[in-house]
């Protein structure tokens, strides 16, 4: 696959869908709560997206290795999950983080990937600082992003961000292009690499989703084929955007209302 150059029209088309998503994280934040299951929540994010949204799970059915499609509509990691998690029954517990990770196929086919942390009742300090530091290295990376900018110093921002925190960058799992599917072409690291060679050029759509642990930085698959977790079962957190590259700078595609603040370092969602 090669990496797609968006139009006026296609890019039209990824921020209504970048919008659709981030709508759908706000939708599901009150219900995300003590005693909820992540089952109840993947259910409420079907029935929004079907009937509020008038589009699609992109996760649902999803099967890029082929014969393990994905069997639900969001991804819901707790705690040393790092992504993938396949809600269950487990109802979530006081001092549990969790990442919801949504995509939304729109009507025109255009998909918006995005995912946010929260924090079930009052988490320990520990965790609470690892999602906020996910955060803020999420947002390095991203305001790296510009015209002519190789992708590697996407990795780079996040990397030197986050191992200053005595944190690691997940190596296994990456951002990505996205556009009519899912996951395009370049593969965007979290990590500065000598395979990050991509030059950036207005019209891109990629997402930046940097996955950090408390501990190391290694991961292991579950069972189930889509979940993972950290070997050293230290606490994992994720923030994820879709991202446009501009002539100027970047678009944040996947903002909506009750996106949380932007970090102090950056003034604009939008250069
Ligand atoms: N949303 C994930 C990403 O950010 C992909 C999930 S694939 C799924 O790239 F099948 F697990 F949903
Ligand atoms: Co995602
Ligand atoms: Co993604």
């Amino acid at each position: 696959m090669t990496i797609t150059i968006k139009n006026k029209e296609e890019i039209e088309g990824m921020r209504a869908a970048g919008r659709a998503a981030s709508q759908l994280l706000d939708y599901l934040t009150p219900f995300v709560r003590e005693g909820k299951t992540t089952n109840q929540i993947d259910k409420l994010a079907y029935d929004f997206i079907k009937h509020d949204l008038k589009s699609t799970p992109a996760p649902l059915n999803y099967d890029p290795m082929g014969g393990n499609p994905y069997p639900k509509s969001i991804c819901t990691s707790v705690n040393n999950m790092v992504c993938h998690g396949i809600p269950n029954d487990k109802p979530l517990r006081k001092g549990d983080i969790l990442n919801i990770d949504v995509g939304v196929t729109t009507q025109d086919g255009w998909i918006g990937d995005t995912s946010r942390m929260f924090v079930i009742g009052e988490a320990s300090i520990a965790a609470k600082r690892l999602c906020a530091l996910t955060y803020d290295a999420m947002w390095h990376g991203i305001s790296k992003i510009g015209p002519n900018v190789c992708i590697v110093e996407i990795g780079r921002a996040i990397q030197k961000f986050t191992e200053t925190q005595g944190c690691s960058v997940v190596r296994d799992y990456c951002g990505h292009g996205i556009g009519r599917n899912f996951h395009e072409e370049p593969q965007i690291l979290h990590f500065v690499s000598p395979e990050a060679k991509t030059i950036l050029v207005p019209g891109m759509t990629i997402t930046v989703e940097p996955m950090i642990n408390a501990g190391r930085k290694e991961t292991k698959g579950l069972p189930d084929g889509w979940g993972v977790v950290t070997k050293d079962r230290s606490l994992s957190a994720q923030w994820e955007h879709t991202v446009l590259v501009t002539e100027t700078g970047f678009e944040v595609l996947t903002l909506s209302e009750g996106y949380p603040e932007l970090p102090a370092f950056i003034t604009s969602t939008k250069t």
